[in-house]
């Protein structure tokens, strides 16, 4: 038998055992939200107060026995129970402990269920915010990188085949887009769950006089929620988070495969920085890219999280279910995870070598330059599909003798079709074959400076959203 008394011990004989009760805890999951769980309560007592629930006394008595709990649990010298079961209950019944009946007045008016949407929805507005700055500084990151990479020429691919000559820039800025949208994801998070539903008290509402809306604008938050059925049981922005974090950790992970492929010996395209790279206990030549192998692999936890939260929710009748009480565990993790590979990231990113010159020897090989080639004859007249058969024939001829687009002579090309004039050397220049590429979204440097300023402007906009959230 658990020797603590449990708030509800009135209607009970018998306790559930210690081995049940650690099964039914979840403060080690969500004492974690112990600042925001305090931060609900001291408002919810102000309130009472403000409407004559409780007395001012009363209020203030709980407000100073609050922040003392606060400072211990800041401080580290607060003494978690499992037998407390949450933070709500380990916070409140230190409180009743220590200031009496006061404590036992807090309770008014509120349920857990109320308090744990509070409490989640406070926590996961300040991690969406923590979450969309850590893609702010990692887009700042590949802007800079794509400034400096302007002049850079790189093989493009597609089906993992050479296609068309990128800058590197370009393909950097790919993910600069993608990191955009987990910014507009993440701000989307945090409005899901910018609704404060204090004061559903289980699930009906409640007799007392309350004032929500006073709650939630001492607490920050931009509206009341509206029905209080459905406050104490969504959980869509818990759901919004952690989609909000596998879907960065996708384009992470697809990042990390990049860096790993292009840090071969056989690409060659960067050196990862020792500082971000490990050897092996045998091979004393190895130095591998662990932290960019363990950010792929981590994405496949992030998503088993988004997956377990929708299957908990799945099913679920109104209004609140103990099920829901396993929301916590998942999206915590998402949340910590992808924090942290965004910091890695960012900095992978930021301490690589760029071999520029193997990446220029790439966009040489393959052909590359084969499809301006074709649009070089249409610009004589002749229709694609033809052009398309001739500088076919150019390259089989080419992969025959083992040379490149750009190794053919003038003469050669007139030799394969009379079309071809001395021009056609120019249409092969891998620089040309870039900088042509000038239509909006293309590669070409200047569409891409185009593309920078469009990138810069959009992180300027997503940064004033987040400083806007700071006071
Ligand atoms: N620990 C619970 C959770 O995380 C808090 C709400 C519990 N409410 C209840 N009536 N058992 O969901």
């Amino acid at each position: 038998m658990a020797e603590a008394k449990k708030p509800w011990g009135g209607r009970f004989e018998a306790s559930p055992s210690e081995f049940l009760d650690a099964y039914g805890a979840s403060l080690p999951v969500d004492k974690r939200m112990w600042a925001e769980d305090i931060k609900g309560s001291i408002a919810h007592a102000r309130m009472l107060a403000k409407q004559g629930v409780i007395t001012a006394t009363d209020a203030d008595a709980i407000e100073a026995g609050l922040s003392e709990i606060f400072r211990e649990i800041r401080d580290g010298e607060f003494e978690f129970r499992i037998a407390d079961e949450d933070i709500h209950m380990a916070i409140e019944r230190t409180l009743t402990e220590r200031i009496g009946q006061a404590g036992g007045r807090l309770h008014t008016a509120r349920s857990r269920n109320d308090q744990v949407a509070l409490d989640a929805r406070l926590y996961a507005k300040t991690q969406a915010a923590a979450l969309a700055r850590a893609t702010l500084a990692m887009r700042t990151t590949i802007i800079d990188l794509a400034r400096q990479h302007l002049g850079h020429v790189m093989p493009g691919y597609t089906h993992m085949q050479k296609a068309q000559p990128v800058l590197f820039s370009h393909h950097l800025l790919a993910y600069y887009w993608m990191l955009s949208r987990d910014t507009t994801r993440m701000r989307h998070a945090y409005e899901a769950a910018d609704s404060m539903p204090l004061g559903s008290a289980a699930l009906a509402g409640t007799t007392f006089p309350i004032d929500r809306q006073y709650v939630a604008d001492r607490l920050g938050f931009s509206e009341v929620s509206a029905n209080s059925m459905d406050s104490v049981s969504d959980r869509d922005f818990l759901l919004d988070l952690g989609y909000a974090c596998t879907v960065t950790m996708v384009h992470l992970s697809r990042l990390c495969e990049e860096l790993i492929l292009w840090s071969t010996e056989e690409f060659g395209f960067i050196t990862m920085d020792d500082t971000y790279s490990t050897g092996s206990s045998i091979m004393p030549q190895k130095k591998n890219p662990d932290f960019a192998e363990l950010t792929r692999g981590k994405t496949g936890r992030v998503v088993g999280d988004l997956v377990g939260l929708l299957t908990v929710l799945k099913g679920l009748p109104l209004a609140y279910n103990k099920d829901m009480q396993e929301d916590k565990e998942g999206v915590f993790d998402a949340i910590d995870t992808t924090l942290d590979a965004l910091v890695v990231c960012d900095g992978m990113l930021s301490s690589m070598r760029v071999n520029t010159g193997r990446m220029l020897a790439g966009a040489r090989g393959g052909f590359m330059a084969a499809t301006d080639l074709a649009d070089y004859l249409v610009g004589t007249g002749m229709p694609f599909r033809d052009a398309h058969e001739v500088v076919g024939r150019l390259v089989l001829e080419c992969e025959k003798t083992n040379r490149t687009l750009q190794e053919l002579s003038a003469e050669e090309f007139g030799q394969v079709d009379a079309a071809f004039g001395p021009d056609a050397l120019g249409a092969v220049d891998i620089q040309n074959v870039v900088a042509k590429r000038v239509s909006e979204g293309g590669t070409g440097a200047d569409a891409v400076m185009v593309q920078l300023d469009r990138a810069a402007s959009t992180l300027d906009a997503d940064s004033a959203w987040v400083e806007s959230l700071r006071d």
